[in-house]
């Protein structure tokens, strides 16, 4: 009897070490599949910064929207440095000072710079230049909105994150020709490919001749990241996008911006948990006291996932029943590199805002999931979109980056407070272009997957 109990529970104890052993293995093969994604970050090559000033890159600023900060680097140390400012009305000249900071990286060090642009006057036209030293840029050019204006126009990209040597900059210069009345950028973070002095090479290469002449306005994606159990932010990101350098709350790259009868809010989505928490306060400290008349947030991770049903869940919990109780009329979103996008639904079933898009303008596709919930998707090219308000109407609309053809688009009307939505979309056929590796089995099953939503999406036409 005795020898018995002690067998079943040698068995028991055996079993239970057998299955902790297995799960440990299957954990073990798990994490070592996604050690790279979590923990491995691209060495950085040993670099030396010019002398001369370069990468300007200019922004918004804090203050309003007639503010303005001009960031650039140049050298190893800081010097005395400024920025000519020219009213080309009144051809007064102003000379404003920057303050230096050298940034040291994990292979090199430079001095970065920041102006900030104030006391300049609406509707006025700027030509300007930056001095480090003794060292001159070239001449770039700006103007300001004016006061009576009362309407916005902006060009959104999501994920941009080109490869060395990419095309995103020849992509950025047609897409503004196409619209050429966009008076700013905005991007859905992932602006560079890694935090590297290469890469963020290429983000001027991408902005060239554009970051110069209209604020570029940004939030942190997971790739401006150093990965690591607990991600970090080097300051390199904020010194260049350097509005941030003002408006962050601790570690949390947040900022809001009013232009015109548009109040645009930023959030660092990539972060952990406590990090949002704080970030939902921040969010709805400012829109409790907007006056705005369009509400748009700007979040690197999509609320809504088309990647996975559980993806990003911490960021819609944190942020979601802010957004829609505070009436944001637009989520503009990146991070899943496809086009997808998601109208909300009111208590009647009538679209409704907020409008909900993922967008990217980057070499990479991902497979996606088709979620019911969007109305539209897109796989297979690179996307960017128009945002236009006037009056009581704002204008969504989402164009393929290769042919500048109408690919989405929607209005919003708003009248005393209520908003109707008109899609204007619909009738655009889709295109879920993809071409599997047949010997890769995650290719295989997206290619399945596109093809039921096909064949299920009975009333959709594709291209
Ligand atoms: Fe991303």
């Amino acid at each position: 009897m005795g020898k018995g109990v002690t067998k079943k529970r040698l068995g028991k104890k055996s079993r239970i070490i057998a299955l902790v052993g297995v799960v440990g293995l299957v954990l073990g093969g798990w994490c070592a599949s996604r050690w790279d994604v979590w923990f491995d970050n691209p060495d950085e090559a040993a670099y030396t910064p010019s002398n001369v000033p370069t990468r300007v890159l200019l922004t918004f600023g804090n203050e309003n929207g007639l503010t303005r900060n001009v960031s650039w680097t140049a050298g190893k140390t800081v010097q005395k440095a400024f920025v000519e400012l020219f009213d080309r009305d009144d051809s007064l000249m102003s000379r404003v000072d920057a303050v230096g900071e050298v940034f040291e990286s994990r292979s090199g060090q430079a001095a970065y710079y920041v102006a900030r642009l104030r006391d300049m006057k609406a509707g006025h036209a700027y030509r300007y230049r930056v001095c480090t030293g003794n060292q001159y840029s070239a001449w770039y050019a700006f103007h300001l909105p004016t006061e009576e204006e009362g309407h916005t126009s902006f060009l959104y990209m999501g994920d941009i994150q080109d490869s060395i040597g990419g095309m995103a900059n020849q992509l950025l210069r047609k897409a503004l020709h196409h619209h050429p009345d966009a008076e700013f950028l905005v991007c859905g973070g992932d602006l560079t490919e890694r935090p590297t002095d290469a890469y963020w090479g290429e983000t001027f290469e991408s902005l060239d001749s554009v970051g110069q002449a209209m604020p570029v306005l940004t939030v942190t994606g997971n790739h401006d990241y150093l990965k690591g159990v607990i991600c970090q932010l080097e300051r390199r990101f904020s010194l260049i996008h350097s509005y941030f350098l003002d408006s962050m709350i601790g570690e949390n790259q947040v900022f809001t911006v009013c232009y015109q009868d548009v109040q645009m809010f930023c959030l660092d989505g990539n972060r952990e948990f406590f990090y949002l928490a704080t970030q939902r306060k921040w969010l709805r400290e400012q829109m409790s006291k907007s006056q705005a008349k369009w509400k748009i947030v700007v979040i690197h991770h999509p609320l809504y996932s088309i990647r996975g049903s559980m993806n990003n869940i911490i960021q819609r919990w944190m942020f979601d029943g802010l957004i829609r109780e505070q009436g944001v009329d637009l989520v503009l979103q990146g991070h899943e590199h496809a086009y997808a996008r998601m109208t909300a639904h009111d208590d009647d079933g009538k679209a409704a805002t907020p409008i909900y898009t993922i967008s990217h303008c980057s070499p990479k596709n991902y497979r996606i999931e088709f979620d019911e919930r969007f109305d539209k998707f897109g796989s297979g090219s690179r996307y960017y979109q128009t945002v236009r308000t006037h009056a009581d109407t704002l204008f969504l609309a989402a164009y393929d980056a290769f042919t500048h053809s109408l690919y989405d688009s929607l209005l919003i009307v708003k009248r005393e407070d209520m908003a109707r939505v008109i899609d204007l979309g619909q009738d655009i056929p889709e295109r879920i272009h993809f071409t599997p590796n047949l010997n890769n089995r995650k290719d295989v099953a997206f290619a399945q997957r596109i093809e039921a939503y096909k064949k299920k999406s009975k009333s959709k036409k594709f291209q």
